[in-house]
C-alpha cells in the first residue's frame, strides 16, 4: 500500500529529499519543479516507510489505506503522473516510470556551515513564507543572526491572512515558521513597518545586508465601466476580511442577494467561492474572523459563479484545488457546452483529468441550492448597476464577441491576481510589479545595489504555492552568502542592540 501526496502539499519538497527510494517527483532539480500543481509519490516504488510523513510540514501524506474522506482521487492522481503508456487509459505520463531512474537520491547537500571572523547581521523586511524560509537557511550558520521587520501585530503574511481558514492542514505551515521564529538568533520586530516607523537606510545602516520580502498586497485592477460601483469588491479584501487582517475588519460586504460572481478563477477565486457558499458550520471550529462567521451564518448567497475568461482547458485553479472543492460537500456545475471542442489528447495526464473531472461535474439541469458554477469563455465587460449606482450584474461577452449577457449579482468580487507595490529607495519593474534582481541581488538598470536582496512574490510575482518561497529564498540566501564571502558587504555603519524577543510574545502569535 503506497503512500500519497494529498491536496494540502504546498510545494516545498522537504518529503523528497526524507525518501530513501527516490519516489517522490518532480524534485526541485527536475525541469517540472517550477510549474507542477504538487508532488506526487510514484506507487510502483514506494516501500511505505513513512519517512516522508513526517517530513512533511502540512500532513498531505498518507498511506493509502488512511485517505481521508474527500480525498480519495489522490490515489489515482499520484499514480496518474506515473503512469506508463496504455496503464490506467493514458497515453502519456509526466514521470515515466523508469527503474534506472529510480535510485536513491544522493543525501540533501546542506549548505556548507559558513563561520565568518565576526558577527553577521541580516535585516528581513516582512514575516510571511518566504522571509521565513530564508531565516531558516541563514541561520544554518553559527554567525549570522536575524531580525526580522514586519508591519502588522501577527507574523507570517499570506500563510496567516490568505491560506483559507478551511485549510486548516495548510496552516499547520504557521507551526513551522513559529519553530524558526523561536531561534535565539531571531528577532521579530511585530508591528514596524519598514517606510513608516523605520527607513530603509536605518536598516542598511543596522545589518550587512537586507532582504525585502514583502509580498504583493495590493489587487490587480479589472478596468470595466462601473467597476467602483458599491456591491462589487476585490478578492484580496475579501480574503482579508474572511481571515481577520486588521486592514480590512471593517469590510462589511453584502451578502443579502441571491447570487455573486467572481471575476478571475484562479486558486483564490475557488476559495472565495467557497467561503461563500461551503456552508458557515463547517468554518465554525475554523481560524475564520468572528464577525465573517457572523455574516456568513444569515448570508443569502446560493449561487457564485465563477467567471473564466478562457476555455476549461486553461482554468487557472490547480487540480488539487478542484478536488477539494468537488469532493467535500460543496455542488459545483459546469456547462457540457464548455466541452464540446476541448482538446483532451493534447493534454499531459495530470492537465487531463483535471480536464475529466470538469466534464464530469457538466449538468443542463437548473440547479437550486448553494452551488458554484464554474464558467469559461465569458469576459467582463461592465458592471450593470440599479437606480441607486449599485451593482446588480456583471455584463459579459463570451470569446469572439459574438453574444453579451448579464450574469445577475448584487455581489461582484474581482480575483485578477494580485500585484507588487513600489518600495522607495528601490527600483522597481511597474509593468510586473516586482523588485528587479540577478538571482536574489536588486539590481538598478543592470547595476547591483550593494547589500540589498529580494525573495518572495516582490521578486518573481505573485504566483506559488507557499513552499515555492523555499527554492526562491534559497537562490536569494545563496547569492548572500556568497557576497558576504567575497567581502562585497559593507559593514553596518551603526550596529544595533539585540532587542528583546518579548515584543513577539506579547504580540499574541
Ligand atoms: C488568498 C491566498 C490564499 C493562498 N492559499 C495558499 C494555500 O492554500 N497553499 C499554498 O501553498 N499557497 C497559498 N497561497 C500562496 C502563498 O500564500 C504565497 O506563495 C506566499 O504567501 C508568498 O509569500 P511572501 O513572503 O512573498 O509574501 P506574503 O505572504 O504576502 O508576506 C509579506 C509580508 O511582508 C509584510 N510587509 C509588507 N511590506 C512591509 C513593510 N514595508 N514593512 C514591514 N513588513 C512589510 C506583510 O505584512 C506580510 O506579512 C495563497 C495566496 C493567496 C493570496
Ligand atoms: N490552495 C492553494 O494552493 C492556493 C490557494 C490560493 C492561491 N494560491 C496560489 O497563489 C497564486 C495567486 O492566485 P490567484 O488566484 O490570485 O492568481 P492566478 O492563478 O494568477 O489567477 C488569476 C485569474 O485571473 C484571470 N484574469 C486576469 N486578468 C483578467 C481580466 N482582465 N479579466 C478576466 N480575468 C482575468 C486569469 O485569467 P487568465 O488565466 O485567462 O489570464 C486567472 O483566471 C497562484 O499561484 C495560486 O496557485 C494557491
Ligand atoms: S513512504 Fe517511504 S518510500 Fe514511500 S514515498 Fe514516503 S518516504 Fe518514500
Ligand atoms: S508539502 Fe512539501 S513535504 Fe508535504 S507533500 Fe508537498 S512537497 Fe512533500
Amino acid at each position: 500500500m503506497p503512500h500519497v501526496v494529498t491536496q494540502s502539499c504546498c510545494g516545498d519538497a522537504s518529503c523528497v529529499y526524507a525518501c530513501p527510494v527516490n519516489c517522490i517527483h518532480p524534485t526541485p532539480d527536475e525541469p517540472d519543479f517550477a510549474t507542477s500543481e504538487m508532488l506526487y509519490i510514484d506507487p510502483t516504488t514506494c516501500v511505505d516507510c513513512g519517512a516522508c510523513v513526517s517530513a512533511c510540514p502540512v500532513g498531505a501524506i498518507v498511506p493509502s489505506h488512511r485517505i481521508p474522506l474527500g480525498q480519495e482521487r489522490f490515489a489515482d492522481i499520484n499514480a496518474l503522473a506515473y503512469a506508463a503508456e496504455g496503464q490506467l487509459g493514458l497515453t502519456d505520463a509526466r514521470f515515466p516510470v523508469d527503474p534506472v531512474q529510480r535510485l536513491p537520491l544522493a543525501p540533501i547537500e546542506h549548505p556548507r556551515a559558513l563561520d565568518f571572523d565576526e558577527p553577521v547581521s541580516v535585516g528581513i523586511v516582512g514575516s510571511g513564507p518566504s522571509a521565513m524560509y530564508a531565516a531558516d537557511d541563514l541561520l544554518r550558520h553559527r554567525s549570522v543572526s536575524v531580525t526580522i521587520y514586519e508591519r502588522l501585530r501577527r507574523p507570517f503574511g499570506l500563510a496567516r491572512y490568505g491560506v483559507a481558514p478551511d485549510h486548516t492542514r495548510t496552516r499547520k505551515v504557521i507551526d513551522l515558521f513559529d519553530d524558526i521564529a523561536r531561534n535565539p538568533r531571531v528577532e521579530i520586530l511585530l508591528d514596524t513597518e519598514v517606510g513608516r516607523d523605520i527607513t530603509l537606510d536605518d536598516l542598511r545602516a543596522r545589518h550587512h545586508a537586507v532582504i525585502w520580502a514583502g509580498g504583493a498586497p495590493t489587487d490587480r485592477r479589472l478596468e470595466i465601466e462601473n467597476i467602483d460601483a458599491p456591491g462589487v469588491g476585490s478578492a484580496t479584501s475579501f480574503v482579508g476580511w474572511y481571515n481577520g487582517h486588521p486592514d480590512f475588519a471593517s469590510l462589511d460586504p453584502d451578502l443579502s442577494h441571491r447570487s455573486a460572481v467572481v471575476v478571475g478563477n484562479g486558486n483564490v477565486a475557488l476559495d472565495v467561492a467557497r467561503i461563500l457558499v461551503g456552508g458557515a458550520q463547517r468554518l465554525a471550529k475554523t481560524s475564520i474572523a468572528p464577525r465573517a462567521l457572523a455574516a456568513l451564518e444569515s448570508s443569502s448567497i446560493e449561487q457564485v459563479t465563477v467567471l473564466g475568461r478562457r476555455g476549461p482547458e486553461h482554468a487557472a485553479f490547480t487540480l488539487p484545488e478542484l478536488v477539494g472543492l468537488a469532493d467535500n460537500g460543496v455542488r459545483v456545475v459546469t456547462d457540457p457546452a464548455d466541452f464540446t471542442d476541448v482538446p483532451f489528447d493534447d493534454l499531459d495526464a495530470v492537465a487531463r483529468a483535471k480536464l475529466e473531472l470538469l466534464a464530469e461535474l457538466a449538468t443542463d439541469e437548473p440547479v437550486s441550492g448553494r452551488h458554484i458554477r464554474l464558467a469559461f469563455h465569458h469576459t467582463p465587460q461592465a458592471v450593470s448597476v440599479d437606480g441607486f449606482g449599485a451593482a446588480d450584474g456583471l455584463v459579459v461577452t463570451n470569446t469572439g464577441g459574438t453574444h453579451t449577457t448579464t450574469l445577475p449579482a448584487g455581489l461582484i468580487l474581482t480575483s485578477v491576481g494580485y500585484r507588487g507595490r513600489p518600495v522607495p529607495g528601490l527600483p522597481f519593474d511597474a509593468a510586473r510589479g516586482v523588485i528587479p534582481h540577478d538571482q536574489g541581488r536588486v539590481v538598478d538598470e543592470g547595476r547591483r545595489v550593494p547589500g540589498m536582496y529580494v525573495t518572495g512574490w516582490i521578486k518573481r510575482g505573485p504566483s506559488g504555492f507557499i513552499g515555492t518561497n523555499k527554492t526562491d529564498s534559497g537562490e536569494t540566501v545563496a547569492s548572500l552568502l556568497a557576497d558576504l564571502e567575497a567581502g562585497l558587504l559593507p559593514r553596518p555603519s551603526h550596529q544595533q542592540t539585540r532587542g528583546s524577543r518579548a515584543t513577539l510574545v506579547r504580540a499574541g502569535r
